[in-house]
């Protein structure tokens, strides 16, 4: 059965009547990691991959919800004692909570949500489920009133404050902005973006998932922030938007080792992102790739969120001649995004599968990437 009609059914047979649909996607990203935080630039677009979510107002201060993938019913109440422990619940509550923070509405509501966003996979998931939240509370019981900007900051409060992950803005900003074909350019410490078509002729993206997940995501990313909050603190800037590498050379001696290596990430980072922009325009994909590979080596070996599995399918990408490779997202393990040339395809996807799957005993899993709308209301 079609997502949606599971859904459908579902939300028929728990609740004997029917609600409002709403989609929000997972994202991908061509190029600009962990600058978001540092308030650079990123280059993300939303996926066809998504958390589709069936909602009604019930009448009462309770939120009623069942997630049909982890085949699990949570009840919370509206107030900050009533937090339920269930991780993919504290997703949803925190975006009430949030959403009530600021002044906003929400009231009791019954809830099926279900999605295809490969869970761990650094595609985003928990994004595309805020923001699904946020999307729909903001229709229903807010006249939509909350302008889009907010509505990714709901889901970006709601990882900080009920879930442990002081990200950035990107996730969810792409989960709630994006538009079929385009990858959105942003950057984040003024917020101002652009779209950007992304039809590249003659090439596909690509992901190859290493099924691996090999620390929790929150503490090993909360230090990578902290690390470049401390250098920016040493230089007296806000960012590390605002440095550069001649500037981080002047403190050398006054920062750790460690700390030297993210901020040199993450400045190096900030240019790439603006080459590939302008490569793009010109239909330059020779160096977009370039540019993709520099950003893998930079997160495997300075940023270090990388590891041998990603590692390796990098490697494997470079040997069959595909264009550009890197890891994508937060790290720890996910996918690699390659920018592959159509008449390579087929060998890459079959080299990679092979290879991977002789080293590490299981195959990875290839996701074709296709750039749609992002949140919402289903017809
Ligand atoms: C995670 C975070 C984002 C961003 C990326 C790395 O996906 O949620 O805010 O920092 O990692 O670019």
């Amino acid at each position: 059965m079609e997502m949606k009609e599971r859904i459908k059914s579902e939300f028929e047979k728990r609740f004997g009547t029917d609600g409002t649909l709403y989609a929000s996607s997972g994202r991908i990203n061509l190029i600009g990691e962990h600058t978001d935080y540092n308030g650079g630039f990123v280059f993300p677009g939303a996926i066809d991959k998504c958390i589709m979510a069936e909602i009604k107002a019930n009448g009462t201060e309770r939120v009623r919800v069942f997630s049909i993938d982890i085949d699990e019913y949570v009840e919370f109440g509206l107030e900050e004692s009533d937090a339920p422990t269930q991780q993919w619940a504290r997703y949803i509550f925190g975006v009430c909570r949030e959403i009530i923070k600021r002044g906003g509405t929400v009231k009791g509501f019954d809830a099926v949500f279900a999605g295809n966003v490969p869970l761990g996979a650094g595609l985003s998931s928990s994004a595309a489920l805020e923001s699904v939240f946020a999307f729909a509370l903001n229709d229903m019981f807010n006249d939509n009133r909350i302008d889009k900007f907010e509505l990714a900051r709901i889901g970006q409060s709601t990882e900080h404050n009920y879930c442990g992950v002081k990200c950035g803005i990107m996730d969810q900003f792409a989960s709630i902005f994006g538009k079929e074909g385009h990858l959105m350019r942003l950057d984040c410490r003024s917020m101002e973006f652009e779209y950007f078509p992304f039809k590249p002729e003659g090439y596909k993206l690509v992901l190859v998932d290493s099924v691996v997940k090999h620390e929790l995501v929150g503490s090993p990313y909360n230090r990578r922030r902290e690390s470049c909050e401390r250098v920016a603190a040493k230089l007296g800037i806000e960012t590390l938007r605002d440095a550069t590498m001649e500037d981080l050379e002047r403190i050398k001696g006054e920062i750790s080792e460690e700390d030297y290596m993210r901020a040199r990430f993450v400045i190096g980072e900030k240019q790439r992102v603006l080459d590939v922009c302008d490569a793009l325009v010109k239909g330059d994909y020779e160096t977009v790739g370039a540019r993709m590979y520099e950003t893998h080596n930079g997160l495997s070996k300075d940023y270090e969120v990388s590891c041998e599995e990603l590692d390796y399918l990098n490697d494997i990408a470079k040997e069959c001649g595909v264009t550009g490779s890197r890891i994508m997202g937060g790290g720890f393990g996910g996918c690699t995004i390659n920018l592959v040339k159509d008449a390579l395809y087929d060998k890459f996807v079959k080299t990679a599968s092979e290879k991977f799957e002789a080293k590490y005993g299981h195959a990875p899993k290839i996701y074709d990437v296709v750039i749609s709308d992002g949140a919402h209301k289903c017809k």
